[in-house]
């Protein structure tokens, strides 16, 4: 078993901390955040994740893993160093390396013998190669320190069981020292490991993201066809999802993928690639579909409707996606502004998100209209002129067509995820729009 040190506990550092953990290894935790690491000394978690705490208190009970911000002592005395730092988006696409640089930095003038470094952050391609040799040139001590890729590829909500029953792991090493220790550090998971040298490593990352953005985008694409020609998008993935080389999964329509990965990725790829005087048109295009997919309901909503002002909006789903109290890049951020500054009173519901997404929008008068969070569904729907659905959580999911036709003022329904059948609106007698699919007008 090994002494592995961790640089940065959010969803990718903390969760492969904590999984190392599990797995045996012995595993300090480093945040430059006193709060967060006291967070964590005490049980809790710093996001949202299903598992999660329980096996951070586990393993912290056990004294497998701890949590500090002394990055000196951590570093120093580790075998490897993890880093999972974030590498935020800059205007340009391209991704701020800066969290990296710092902590390579300070691995640099801590260590005291020989050290793995490992990148898990995703960060472009060749970048590896830079922090080894950033390493070097502010090394303190006379030892060998190597860069290793070892790409994440956890989904949020999911992450812990991503991690544990992950279907690959990709290392990308350039020594049969790196290599070697990495497969062992792996060797308890017991998972299928596949090792390639560390451009080709970071390559996959984006490579896998940027397929699975296409993905969702060419069925958006096709989605917004199937509307004008007749033709169901549900049925069409369906049908397609039998051919084992298309599989069945990221085959749903919608209004776009938000979360801190795929829009980061398509943008990073795109712009390595501009970098590199190649034109990624597949990409491009997956970016430029996502962008007009955000705010199609809304624009839909804006030829219908006379006006925004004054009528009462409800909003079910503030998240990216369900499972998660994380908002980047999500729908919602994009449409609900739009709706306020249309004077719409939007009342808001989302099972975990509306703490954070009032951090950003607080409840009240907003420009010419206002927001308001409601408690449940039901709360939202009361009473509204239209509604927009952004996030397909299972409380959302479990509103039937009757409670929009009881509830609302007017029954009008905007499904930016397909949860509702359409036939069962129908029934219901409520108005209803959704992507790729036969309206009920
Ligand atoms: C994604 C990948 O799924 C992970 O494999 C990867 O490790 C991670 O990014 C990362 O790079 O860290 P995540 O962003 O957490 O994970 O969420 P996903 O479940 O992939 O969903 C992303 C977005 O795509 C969501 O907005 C979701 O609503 C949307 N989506 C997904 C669709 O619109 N249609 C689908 O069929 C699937």
């Amino acid at each position: 078993m090994y002494n592995i040190a961790v640089a940065g506990t959010g969803y990718v550092g903390l969760v492969a901390g904590v999984c190392f953990a599990e797995m045996g290894h012995q595993v300090t935790c480093v945040d430059i955040d006193e709060d967060k690491v006291e967070l964590m000394r005490s049980g809790g978690s710093p996001i949202f994740e299903t598992g999660l705490e329980e096996l951070m208190q586990k393993n912290y009970k056990a004294d497998r893993i701890e949590y500090t911000t002394d990055y000196e002592n951590a570093y120093r005395s580790a075998d490897a160093v993890f880093i999972g730092v974030g590498t935020p988006e800059q205007p340009d696409g391209s991704a701020n390396l800066s969290y990296i640089a710092t902590v390579a930095r300070q691995i640099a003038e801590s260590v005291e013998s020989d050290t793995l470094v490992v990148v898990k952050s995703t960060v472009p391609v060749g970048t590896n190669d830079k922090v080894e040799q950033f390493i070097h040139d502010f090394l303190v001590n006379d030892v060998q320190v190597e860069v290793a890729s070892n790409p994440e590829f956890l989904a949020q909500g999911s992450a812990v069981k991503d991690t544990l029953e992950a279907e690959r792991i990709i290392i990308g090493t350039e020594s049969t020292w790196a290599e070697q220790m990495l497969q062992e550090i792996y060797e308890p998971f017991k998972l299928p490991v596949v090792s390639v040298n560390r451009r080709s490593a970071e390559m996959i990352k984006y490579a896998s993201n940027d397929f699975l953005a296409l993905k969702i985008s060419y069925m958006n694409d096709i989605a917004n066809l199937c509307e004008r020609v007749g033709a169901d998008i549900q049925d069409v993935a369906e049908g397609m999802s039998y051919d084992e080389r298309i599989g069945s999964k990221f085959l749903n329509a919608g209004i776009g993928f938000g979360g801190s990965c795929f829009p980061k990725d398509t943008k990073a790829l795109d712009y390595i690639a501009q970098q590199n005087n190649y034109e990624l048109k597949t990409v491009r295009a997956a970016i430029d579909i996502n962008k007009s997919q955000k705010t199609k309901l809304f624009d839909k909503a804006g030829d219908r409707l006379i006006t925004f002002d004054g009528l009462k909006v409800a909003v079910l789903g503030l998240t990216f996606k369900p499972g998660t109290d994380d908002l980047r890049e999500a729908p919602s951020l994009e449409n609900v502004p739009q709706l306020l500054e249309k004077g719409a009173d939007v009342f808001a519901y989302d099972p975990v998100g509306t703490d954070n997404f009032s951090h950003i929008h607080p409840e009240g008068k907003r420009g010419k209209g206002s927001i308001t969070y409601a408690l449940n569904a039901e709360e939202a729907l009361e009473d509204a002129n239209v509604c927009f659905i952004f996030t397909e959580w299972g409380e959302i999911k479990a509103v039937e067509p009757d409670d929009y036709k009881k509830l609302m003022r007017t029954p009008l329904v905007y499904d930016g995820r397909n949860i509702h059948e359409v036939d069962a609106m129908k029934q219901a007698g409520v108005e209803y729009y959704s992507v790729g699919r036969p309206s009920v007008e």
